[in-house]
């Protein structure tokens, strides 16, 4: 039988990765996160002290970087030419930073095939800003994932608590918007809500019943294909 794609976009802490997740599993697809690809570059350039204005830099960057995404006991691990990053890309600071690595061209196009690559079998849940409208538009499911801008710093906020670091909800609310707003005004592949994608709007509800949501989404576009 036929494998589809499943892609889910929206802003940050819609709660897009952790459904994503869930809906892979309980579909038996590859969960691929492409936030965290982009995370990833930007703590290889920062560790490189490499500004987001060098290109030529960035650039050369991308050339020897692998970065590989795995699971081990159902959790995805992150690593950068074999360094595991996976908590070292969720820190305070490589948030506030990523939108600025995210909108360079050679940024983009260097996930863009290697995201690609990586669907080309079908069988994925791959979850991001640009997927349904630029990575994979022919995706079979499209989901467009929002919460208000409360919900998602809240959560924000309890899951970095629960991390170690002490945030305060106001400034964490203010990073969340800006980041939202670069994420949405860049240039190329911008944050957008695909035309042909379901908006699932998650204020509210549970991770159960966006999962449930987002499932039976994925069921009825089983029986077109
Ligand atoms: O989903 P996340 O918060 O981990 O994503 C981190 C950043 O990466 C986000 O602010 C924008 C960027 N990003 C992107 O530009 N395109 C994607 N497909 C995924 C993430």
């Amino acid at each position: 039988m036929k494998e589809l794609v499943v892609a889910i976009d929206g802003p940050a802490g819609a709660g897009k990765s952790t459904v994503a997740q869930i809906v892979a599993r309980k579909l038996n697809y590859t969960y691929i996160d492409t936030g965290a690809m982009y995370r990833a570059v930007t703590w290889a350039a920062l560790k490189g002290s490499c500004s987001s204005e060098n290109i030529e830099g960035v650039t050369q960057l991308l050339q020897r970087m692998d970065i590989s995404l795995k699971y081990t006991e159902g959790q995805l691990q992150v690593c950068v030419n074999g360094e595991n990053v996976t908590a070292a890309i969720r820190t305070p600071q490589i948030s506030r930073s990523v939108s600025e690595y995210a909108k360079l061209p050679a940024v983009r196009q260097a996930m863009l095939i290697r995201q690609r690559q990586m669907a080309d079998q079908g069988g994925v849940v791959m979850d991001g800003r640009d997927i349904g409208t630029h990575v994979l538009p022919d995706a079979e499911v499209k989901i467009f994932l929002t919460a208000s801008i409360a919900e998602r710093a809240g959560r924000r906020w309890r899951e970095l608590k629960g991390k170690g670091f002490d945030t305060d909800l106001e400034q964490l609310t203010h990073e969340i918007a800006e980041r939202d707003r670069m994420d949405s005004q860049r240039e190329i592949a911008p944050l957008m809500q695909a035309p042909d994608a379901i908006l699932v709007d998650t204020t509210g509800l549970t991770i159960d019943a966006v999962v449930e949501t987002i499932l039976l989404i994925y069921k009825e576009r089983k029986k077109l294909v």
